[in-house]
């Protein structure tokens, strides 16, 4: 009794202190200021709930073909698809949150430069202080979300700035970075520049001279409404860029750089703005050639770093920088093969460390893809999301965004992020749909939350996945095959050289009066980790008595060990027609640099591209590659080889259509 009372008596206090210490805590926890939800927030000066997505959850999965009204003598391909972003819904943006992705036309007001030592996520005890007097007029303090000493620094440091949609206030119009004896560097008129309180070095290490920003003030307008020219003039956002890459689109580097980066330590900081708005070019539709032809290039497994990247497991010399060299090699591919769709199967970012800020990193794995004004599409890997700073979904928010894109995140209520589908049309007037392209998200590793001394094996596509790629075949309808374009005039030479019996064999008929059908169209169908199906028995081709597996695998399945059923219960059952067969024919893959063949399993094609890139592992004497889909006949026709870092052409075979191996008739080898 005793012993119990002094336990209770030692035990009760102390307790009591504890529990005041957690209460304390939590409310220093919980007291954000900051939004509790990244995906809505309400917006202040404003009662609209705010999707950064700009209502990519609600749109229609498929990529829709562009505006219905053409002109005259010109094709209906040729007007680039609907901007994405909505000009007119600028004035309802919040006006109190950092989203450089929001087409925000109004002005900033004020800057500071301000460093702490408690991240600034947590605590607002380093906020730059206001009034409301003084928000109401030039705006609340916004915080731009990128640390400024990411790597680079002792504590954080951040840029403030304050938005108004007034037009009635100075508005800041330039920015310039000076050092501290630099200041009769400054443009005339002096007295409209204004230098923010803080130095852009404070905490920087090692130690540098103390960098100021000075922002240039507009006078305000004395019209009540601006003019489009008031409107590109002023400043609408800052964003901060490491390493040597360009901003994203729209957006500008300013002169100097904050921080000078250390070779092989540190990378470059820079500060970029916009100004006004400028939304990303948009890709054509995507569609045939009149021809009958539309080529794909899947580029495999990039492994980009915010640094310029470091060659691996290659002989190729010069090779100082990895992702450098693989630019040079992807313009030289593209160059040459001019494909009209670029497929990044994913891995575009490194991960392990090397890839921490995600848009630094995106704003430049596809640009020579970019420049070209070639349209593309992309899914993740396991390495995109891996020790960098936007998760899956906001990744693919991102890739939406960016000029040429037809990546879309898809919709939210299944598993992963960027489950999409991409439809080819014919090039007549009649945009038949004849070519499919889906993609999905294989996901990155598999959860065990509560088992952390295993080693992670690889995720698996789920089945809400399995279930949404279900209802979206269903969703298509069967087109008579094979296909011929409006009018005997529209028709391609090609096809009109070809022999009855030939234009036959490519329906699919080879004997017999029947030579059109009533079916799907192909598909192919893309993501990042293949299925453990991929290294199942090959099909055994019976025209030509051998297994049908060409290309190499110089390493061991990189498959998940779990096997989700995606392949059983998801591709084999989305048929083709009524009569049966599959519409999905080939299913493309990366994750496997050394592994670059294409097999079939089940009347189904296993393709893998085979590493691209310097950046990511490889092997000596196994050449840098891409794996071209060479599809003709107006979609009848799947032809692929590979184009090596020397400009090879290999392993060149036709999967589907003319000429390739008969018909999967069930059995194994
Ligand atoms: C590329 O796209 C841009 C933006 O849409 C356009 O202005 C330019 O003319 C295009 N260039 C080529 C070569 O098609």
């Amino acid at each position: 009794m005793a012993i119990s009372h002094r336990i209770i008596k030692a035990f009760v206090p102390c307790n009591i202190f504890i529990l005041f210490c957690l209460f304390f805590f939590s409310l220093f926890v919980l007291y954000k200021p900051a939004h509790p939800d990244k995906s809505r927030r309400l917006g202040w000066q404003s009662w609209d709930v705010i999707s950064l997505e700009q209502g990519g959850s609600n749109k229609p999965l498929e990529v829709e073909v562009g505006p219905t009204t053409r002109r005259e003598a010109q094709e209906w391909w040729q007007t680039p698809m609907e901007s994405l972003s909505d000009p007119d819904g600028a004035s309802s943006l919040p006006l109190d949150i950092w989203a450089p992705l929001l087409a925000h036309r109004t002005g900033l007001t004020e800057i500071a430069i301000v460093s702490c030592m408690f991240p600034p996520d947590l605590t607002n005890y380093c906020d730059p202080v206001s009034t409301p007097e003084e928000d109401a007029l030039k705006g609340r303090w916004v915080r731009v979300e990128r640390d400024l000493s990411w790597k680079t620094g002792v504590w954080y440091l951040n840029v403030w700035y304050r938005r108004t949609r007034r037009f009635d206030v100075p508005l800041i119009t330039s920015i310039m970075l000076l050092a501290e004896s630099e200041e009769s560097l400054l443009p005339e008129p002096k007295d409209q520049w204004r230098k923010a309180p803080g130095s852009l070095h404070d905490g920087v290490y090692p130690m540098q001279n103390k960098l100021f920003l000075w922002y240039k003030l507009r006078p305000p307008l004395q019209a009540p409404s601006p003019t489009q020219e008031d409107e590109t003039e002023i400043i609408t956002e800052l964003d901060v860029l490491y390493g040597d890459s360009k901003p994203w689109y729209g957006f500008e580097k300013l002169e100097k750089e904050v921080t000078k980066g250390r070779e092989g330590k540190t990378d470059s900081v820079w500060l970029t703005y916009r100004k006004g708005i400028k939304p990303a070019p948009r890709p054509l539709p995507p569609h045939f050639s009149h021809d009958g032809t539309f080529k794909i290039m899947q580029i495999a497994d990039l492994h980009f770093s915010v640094s310029n990247g470091r060659c691996r497991d290659t002989d190729h010399t010069p090779c100082k920088y990895g992702d450098t060299e693989t630019g040079s090699l992807l313009a030289r591919a593209l160059d040459a093969e001019k494909p009209d769709l670029v497929i990044f199967t994913g891995d575009q970012l490194n991960g392990q460390d090397t890839s921490w800020d995600a848009k630094s990193v995106l704003t430049k794995f596809a640009r020579e893809v970019i420049t070209r004004n070639i349209s593309w599409a992309a899914v993740l890997g396991n390495h995109d999301d891996e020790a960098t700073d936007l998760d899956r979904s906001e990744l693919m928010q991102h890739l939406r965004l960016m000029p040429f894109s037809l990546a879309e995140p898809g919709p939210k209520n299944i598993a992963g992020a960027g489950n999409y589908v991409i439809k080819v049309r014919s090039p007549d007037p009649s945009k038949t749909h004849l070519l499919t392209l889906y993609f999905l998200d294989s996901g990155a590793y598999e959860p065990h939350p509560f088992v952390f001394w295993k080693p992670p094996s690889y995720d698996w596509i789920k089945p809400s996945q399995r279930d949404w790629f279900l209802s979206e075949s269903s969703k298509i309808n069967p087109i008579e095959r094979p296909f011929t374009p409006d009018g005997a005039n529209d028709l391609g030479h090609i096809w009109k050289s070809r022999s009855t019996d030939e234009r036959q064999a490519i329906g699919g008929h080879v004997n017999g009066e029947v030579n059109r059908r009533l079916a799907k169209p192909n598909a192919l169908m893309f993501f990042h980790i293949p299925l453990p199906e991929a290294y199942y028995e090959p099909d055994f081709g019976e025209m030509n008595a051998k297994l049908l597996d060409v290309g190499k695998q110089l390493e061991g399945p990189g498959a998940a060990k779990h096997n989700g059923g995606f392949f059983e219960e998801g591709v084999l059952r989305a048929p083709e027609s009524e009569q049966g067969g599959t519409e999905v024919k080939v299913i493309g893959n990366g994750h496997c640099h050394l592994t670059d063949n294409c097999r079939r399993v089940h009347g189904i094609w296993n393709c893998f591209g085979g590493g691209g890139s310097y950046s990511g592992y490889g092997k000596i004497g196994f050449d840098r590659r891409f794996r071209i889909y060479s599809i003709s006949d107006f979609g009848e026709t799947i032809k692929t080889y590979k184009r090596t870092e020397h400009d090879d052409i290999v392993d060149e075979m036709v999967l589907v259509g003319q000429g390739a191996p008969a018909a999967y008739t069930g059995g194994g080898h």
